[in-house]
């Protein structure tokens, strides 16, 4: 008799693991299929701010899905930890944004009003991040922003999902799908076939390969890292199109370029070089860190700029979770959660239909 799963999942990144996890734990029998390895896309490559106010303002319209999912990552370090023993080291030290002339001073006092953001002048922040320089205006403060490893968070998700009987299948790519008429059932990779009753799609921008109607847009990022002798922030900063993001064990990352249309993974020098400049305007003392590493990922953007989560267009029991653009470590806990509810309901209205038949 063949074997059939409740769900197969496209894709080993931050959302596919996160949807895993989610499944796994209402009880379905989840198989993830990776065509490299786990966190080895955008997931891996991501500097792992929670940056909800200091990525969207109040009138976006993902701001009030960016505030819940980054509220949920303090119970879910715990839960995590308590499922894989991985902790995601959750950092909640806020995030400046900072000014560093009037007309962004100006233009940053106009946010305050919003929950969890505070003016503060010069003087204030200095004494918070002693490190800045001296030519800093101030910055408003995102208290309620914080930051994890992105690649602890894919693992933590993934192993999770694991110890809850989830299948993990690294190496195995997904070519096409299994279709029955107007329904997806399952996916065919390169050496075998796999049959499900629900199939989800989280690529990254590789989905674009699977569905070309997705129409992804790649947007490839460069970070480099450093290390210090002593930690240079407590706290995340950014300024303008340059965060330092400062993790465990006196590391400091430095982010992002933004190249559209580029799959391409190397990193340019111009790239790091200007990340470099802007890096060391912010923090003067960074020009005696240590070098450790660059690095870049492409980022999963989709052709109207926002998330695509639910059911696929034209196929029934075919779900989408890409586009995840700027954002997807800090929308991965909502996204996993919305795709297993969805998922569920729609079990349950096809149970229901076909016991009144
Ligand atoms: P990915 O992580 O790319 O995962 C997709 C996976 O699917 C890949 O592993 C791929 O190999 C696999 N796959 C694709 N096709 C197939 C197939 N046919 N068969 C099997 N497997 C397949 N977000 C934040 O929230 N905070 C940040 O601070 C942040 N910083 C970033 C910095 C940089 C430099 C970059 C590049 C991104 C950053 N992001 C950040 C964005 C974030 O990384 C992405 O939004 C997120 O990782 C997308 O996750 P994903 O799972 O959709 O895609
Ligand atoms: N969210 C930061 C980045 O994508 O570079």
């Amino acid at each position: 008799m063949k074997h059939i799963y409740d769900a197969a999942i496209i894709g080993g990144g931050v959302i596919g693991c996160s949807i895993a996890y989610h499944l796994a734990k209402k009880n379905k029998k989840v198989i993830l299929l990776e065509k490299e390895r786990i966190a080895c896309g955008a997931s891996g490559a991501a500097a792992g701010m929670l940056g909800a106010q200091m990525e969207f303002t109040a009138d976006h319209s993902l701001y009030p899905l960016a505030i819940k999912s980054r509220d949920m990552f303090q119970m879910l370090a715990q839960e995590l930890y308590n499922e894989s023993q991985i902790d995601i080291e959750l950092i909640e030290e806020g995030i400046y944004e900072l000014a560093f002339h009037e007309e962004e001073v100006t233009s940053l006092q106009k946010r305050e009003n919003e929950e969890d953001a505070f003016w503060l002048n010069k003087h204030e922040l200095l004494k918070k991040e002693p490190a800045l320089s001296d030519r800093v205006r101030g910055a408003l403060f995102f208290q309620r922003d914080s930051q994890v490893s992105p690649q602890k968070l894919t693992e933590a998700f993934m192993m999770s999902a694991q110890n809850r009987g989830a299948e993990i299948r690294e190496q195995t790519k997904v070519v096409s799908f299994i279709k029955n008429q107007s329904e997806v059932t399952g996916v065919v990779t390169e050496s075998e076939t796999i049959h499900a009753h629900n199939t989800i799609i989280a690529g990254g921008v590789w989905s674009g390969e699977l569905d070309p109607d997705l129409e992804m847009i790649p947007m490839k990022g460069e970070c480099l890292s450093f290390t210090t002798e002593k930690p240079l922030l407590k706290g995340t900063v950014n300024y303008r199109n340059c965060y330092l993001v400062p993790k465990k064990d006196n590391r400091l990352i430095i982010g992002a370029t933004t190249i559209p249309h580029s799959f391409q993974q190397n990193v340019s020098y111009n790239g790091i070089f200007q990340l470099m400049k802007v890096a060391k305007t912010i923090v003067p003392s960074l020009i005696d860190a240590e070098f450790e590493r660059a690095w870049s990922g492409i980022r999963p953007q989709t052709k109207r700029g926002e998330p695509f989560i639910g059911n696929h267009e034209e196929y029934e029991r075919l779900f989408v979770a890409v586009g995840h653009y700027r954002n997807g470590i800090l929308l991965s806990p909502l996204t996993g959660m919305m795709m297993t509810e969805q998922i569920i309901a729609k079990e349950r209205q096809a149970y229901v239909s076909e016991a009144s038949n």
